[in-house]
């Protein structure tokens, strides 16, 4: 009786949180046609050939069945020296999505040295970084830990304690601060990224974007038993929605308090992408580990080193909110 009543108080004081509704779903063949496949040059100046899509089919760098979506780099060619890189993919929705929620639930993520993989999404309003940049899934080389990022115009910083499990890394969201650092949480779970999430199964990530709420992004592992059932489930709320409240505590929170949601983020587009070396994995590859060569002759020279160069998804939902 009495925990009954403490349920019932629960639920009316988060009568007014966030309700979300299907928008979109992306599993297997779903990303052809939801999705671009990007040609421009990497503007993180990594040593990489982004191919279309018809190439990409052609090569298998981008294949597809009933329930699985994979996207890889060529891991079977020495890049000649005037190539423009090694082929790889570059993705991008065709619909734009403001409030919601995005659940990915991925097998294996690109992993190694010289590998820069990222999910994350964009606006399109312009010049960047106008409307803003959400980094849910990034790091570098051997990194085991996944950094999720924020990168936007002036005014927009984050408290340094914050309602997160993860370590903040930087607090200043401004891309004009401290050479586009933007402002970073990285995860605590060592399987958060890289080779030990993909020998774990891989899991979900989760990002929440509200005008209330401002940016959360949850983890679970693959083998987590706190999934939420919305989370392992999604196809089961398409048509009822839900909300977030019983999702805990995220692993990396990005509030309001001093970054003003509707001037900083606007619609973005979700991006998957696969580089090599560049602007970051590129600056730190012989620190991390991986070797006395250069990041760019490693990555010409060694097809074999990018077996693991690959995405694999399950799916992608997208819910909006309602
Ligand atoms: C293409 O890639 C998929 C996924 O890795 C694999 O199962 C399939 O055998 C590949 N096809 C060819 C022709 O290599
Ligand atoms: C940031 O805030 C300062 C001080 O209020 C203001 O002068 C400036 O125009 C703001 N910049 C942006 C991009 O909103």
């Amino acid at each position: 009786m009495f925990s009954f009543f403490l349920a019932a108080l629960f639920v009316s004081a988060q009568a007014h949180s966030a309700h979300f509704k299907l928008a979109d779903k992306f599993i297997g063949s779903d990303f052809f046609s939801g999705f671009d496949w990007k040609t421009f040059d990497d503007p993180t100046h990594g040593r990489v050939n982004y191919v279309d899509q018809q190439t990409a089919l052609a090569t298998n760098l981008s294949y597809a069945h009933n329930t699985k979506f994979f996207m890889r780099a060529d891991a079977h060619t020495v890049v000649s020296d005037d190539a423009r890189g090694r082929d790889s993919v570059r993705i991008e929705s065709f619909s734009a999505y403001d409030q919601s929620v995005f659940i990915l639930d991925v097998e294996h993520m690109p992993a190694g040295c010289a590998t820069w993989p990222a999910f994350w999404s964009l606006s399109q309003s312009s010049p960047w970084p106008q409307g803003g940049e959400i980094d849910i899934i990034e790091g570098v080389n051997l990194n085991t830990n996944n950094l999720v990022s924020l990168h936007t115009i002036a005014n927009c910083t984050m408290p340094e304690e914050r309602k997160q499990s993860g370590q903040t890394q930087s607090t200043n969201c401004d891309t004009n601060f401290n050479f586009n650092q933007g402002c970073g949480t990285s995860l605590t779970q060592s399987n958060s990224y890289g080779s030990p999430f993909n020998s774990n199964g891989g899991g979900w990530y989760a990002m929440r974007r509200t005008q209330d709420t401002g940016i959360q992004v949850w983890f679970w592992p693959r083998n987590s038993w706190r999934v939420p059932l919305q989370v392992r489930y999604p196809y089961i709320f398409e048509h009822i929605g839900f909300g977030t409240d019983n999702w805990g505590e995220p692993d990396a929170s990005f509030p309001v308090k001093q970054c003003d949601y509707s001037t900083h983020f606007d619609s973005h587009k979700i991006v998957f992408d696969l580089t090599f070396c560049g602007d970051w994995a590129g600056n730190v590859f012989a620190s991390a580990g991986c070797g006395t060569s250069t990041c760019v002759d490693f990555v010409d020279n060694n097809p074999d080193k990018f077996k693991e160069a690959y995405w694999e998804i399950n799916s992608l939902y997208v819910f909006k909110r309602v």
